[in-house]
């Protein structure tokens, strides 16, 4: 598979490209094992982080994985930038891109932007989440965690609980779960669904206690207060009354059922301080595995020559000589 940019999940071309990246994945899983996780893949190449809306996970995990492959990399943050003075986002990709990178890696607030970035730049773009639209590599982080706790995602009964209407995540997540097979449940109060969901490969729930017993996975999204412009619950805490998952409904979950959440958590809201760290959670595991995945992505937009996709035993050979 060859891809120019990941802007979204739709970009991987379905089930098949989406299992390409999991392949190449375990790879680089093997990899990130080692006593000395790194490959010489992409040495010479540059990525650039550019992100206009704040990130532990996503903007450490893509600096990680580019170190990892030998990659250079620069950061960019808008907080001590000349953004501050005004600069648009095509004179700041533009001015980065001068500077010679490979890839950029872009996160905004704006539904699109890296679309934009994508028409302007000729170095490869990957969409670190934008607005309420996308967030590809996290998707496939939570496919690649589904896939290793339970062996695959055909016939998994999924269950995305939360604020869906902000969530990036929640848009990617279904298109990349129901791709692989899985039957998709959105569950929440009518003011946290978008205001359509034609097209959308889902059910919709509003009840929590009746559909937990039969989910396999299940995926909890936080408020995302700073994507909302007006007032959609009474109070937070009728909220976790009926949709946080409470030590007493986890209880309630099937064995082997998976409890996960793309961060950061607001324990005690969507998430009792203690079901984060049952071993039915697999929250850490999804930062863990998002490494791996990412050089997986990296590798695709930027790795040359005619192995495209490496074997592990080719990355493990080429790890003893970095
Ligand atoms: N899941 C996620 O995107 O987390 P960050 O906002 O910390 O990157």
């Amino acid at each position: 598979m060859t891809i120019a940019d990941l802007l979204s999940i739709d970009d991987l071309g379905g089930a098949d490209g989406i299992e390409d990246v999991l392949r190449l994945t375990d790879s680089f899983v093997e990899v990130t094992e080692r006593s000395i996780p790194r490959v010489p893949a992409l040495r010479g190449k540059t990525v650039a982080s550019l992100f206009y809306e704040d990130s532990t996970r996503t903007r450490m995990s893509f600096e990680t994985a580019a170190k990892r492959l030998s990659a250079d990399t620069m950061s960019f943050s808008v907080a001590s930038s000349s953004v501050k003075k005004g600069e648009s986002l095509r004179d700041t990709a533009l001015t980065i891109e001068a500077m010679g990178v490979d890839a950029i890696v872009v996160r905004h607030s704006s539904s699109g932007a890296p679309h934009r970035v994508a028409g302007w730049v000729d170095a490869a773009v990957v969409n670190a989440g934008d607005g309420w639209h996308e967030h590809p590599t996290q998707a496939l982080l939570d496919c690649y965690t589904i896939r290793q706790r339970l062996g695959g995602l055909g016939g998994l009964h999924i269950m995305i609980v939360g604020d869906v209407k902000h969530s990036r995540v929640a848009r990617s997540d279904v298109a990349a779960f129901s791709a692989l097979g899985a039957e998709v449940t959105l569950v929440a109060p009518p003011t946290l669904l978008p205001p359509s969901l034609e097209g959308w490969p889902v059910r919709v729930s509003h009840d929590l206690d009746t559909v937990l017993p039969g989910a396999d996975v299940v995926y909890l999204l936080r408020m995302q207060q700073e994507r909302m412009t007006e007032a959609l619950l009474p109070t937070l805490r009728e909220y976790t009354t009926r949709y946080g998952l409470s030590r007493r409904r986890a209880e309630r979950l099937g064995a082997g059922a998976v409890v996960m959440h793309p961060g950061p958590m607001n324990r005690g809201v969507e998430i009792a301080p203690e079901v984060a760290d049952l071993p039915q959670a697999a929250i850490i595991d999804q930062v863990r595995n998002g490494v791996a995945v990412r050089m997986a992505v990296l590798y695709l937009l930027l790795g040359s020559g005619p192995e495209k996709v490496p074997t592990a035993e080719r990355l493990v050979e080429q790890a003893g000589v970095a």
